[in-house]
């Protein structure tokens, strides 16, 4: 799905949530476990701060298990619910119910302490584009139905999927503008497939992402792609060149009079990084929060 955004339409986006909101108990918040930061709505804590907020790292399949777990410890810390999941295999769905409830176990408590039978928790799913949140609501609802974005005059035609007698959401997600104004945010929502690479430059793209590929994952870049001599840390954007051109000479990535052709070598690496052929490789650590404009916590 693409969508440009543009200031009325982030403003009638977070009117429509707010307007869901009065509805539901708690907000799940969908993320990207390889860029759990980076696929974070900028203005998510003040929109949704009336509701508990469970947060799911989706596409935890792609995603390396140790940072996955570390991205979990960060937002518990911050007061959320948190689970891995995987939408499209359904691994870790069924656990959502039971996390939604225990961010309102003092109230469904007081239900039950007044004779009251708990009624189901009503959820929201909010997320940016292409996270998941149609593969997450079909799961849930154990069939496909179409999802559409929000048009004037939403919340009437919206109906509730049932889960178990335990979980109810609303079958019409909240869609959330990314982190665009951060370019760091940017290239690595473009690295994992999350915004249309053509809206950058596909090699720089790839430079950008070597960046934190070598930071984390550099062993295994090197062993993929044969790399030689290659640093701890990319220094600078001609280093990261560097790494690119050889990945390009080692696939044969060769235009005329020999060159290697940049683009086609920064194809192959973002389609083999993003269909997990590197391996599960999360690209930022929940300790870089706040290193690069824009992307400071608002918690
Ligand atoms: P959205 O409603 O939030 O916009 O996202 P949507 O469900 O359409 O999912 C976007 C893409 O992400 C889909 O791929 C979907 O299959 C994939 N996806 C969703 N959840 C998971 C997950 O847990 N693991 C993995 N590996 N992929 C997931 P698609 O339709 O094939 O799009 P594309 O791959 O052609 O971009």
């Amino acid at each position: 799905m693409t969508i440009q955004w543009f200031p009325g339409h982030m403003t009638r986006a977070k009117r429509q949530i707010e307007e869901k909101l009065k509805l539901i108990d708690v907000v799940i918040e969908l993320l990207d476990a390889r860029i759990p930061q980076s696929s974070r709505n900028p203005m998510i804590d003040e929109i949704t701060s009336s509701k508990p907020r469970l947060i799911l790292l989706n596409k935890a399949d792609l995603a390396d298990g140790d940072m996955t777990a570390e991205w979990s410890k960060y937002f518990r810390d911050k007061g959320h619910a948190t689970l891995a999941i995987d939408a499209n295999s359904g691994t870790g769905v069924k656990d959502i119910a039971g996390k939604a409830k225990e961010l309102l176990q003092e109230k469904i408590q007081r239900q039950i302490d007044k004779g009251m039978k708990p009624r189901p928790v009503r959820a929201l799913i909010v997320g940016i584009p292409n996270v998941g949140k149609s593969t997450l609501i079909n799961r849930i609802a154990g069939r496909n139905i179409a999802i559409t974005g929000d048009r004037p005059g939403v919340t009437k035609g919206q109906q509730w999927i049932k889960s178990g007698g335990e979980l109810e959401l609303l079958d019409t997600p909240g869609i959330l503008w990314p982190r665009f104004e951060d370019p760091i945010a940017g290239f690595r929502l473009a690295a994992t497939g999350a915004i249309k690479e053509d809206l950058l430059h596909i090699d720089e793209v790839a430079c950008f992402v070597l960046r934190d590929l070598v930071k984390h994952y550099g062993p295994v870049l090197a062993e993929r792609y044969g790399l030689t001599d290659l640093p701890a840390e990319l220094a600078d954007m001609q280093a990261a060149i560097d790494v690119l051109e050889q990945i390009g000479r080692r696939r044969g990535c060769l235009s005329g009079g020999g060159h290697v052709d940049f683009d086609k070598a920064a194809g192959i690496l973002l389609r083999e990084l993003r269909a997990g052929k590197l391996g599960r490789m999360t690209l930022e650590a929940p300790d870089e929060v706040g290193d690069t404009p824009g992307t400071k916590s608002t918690e």
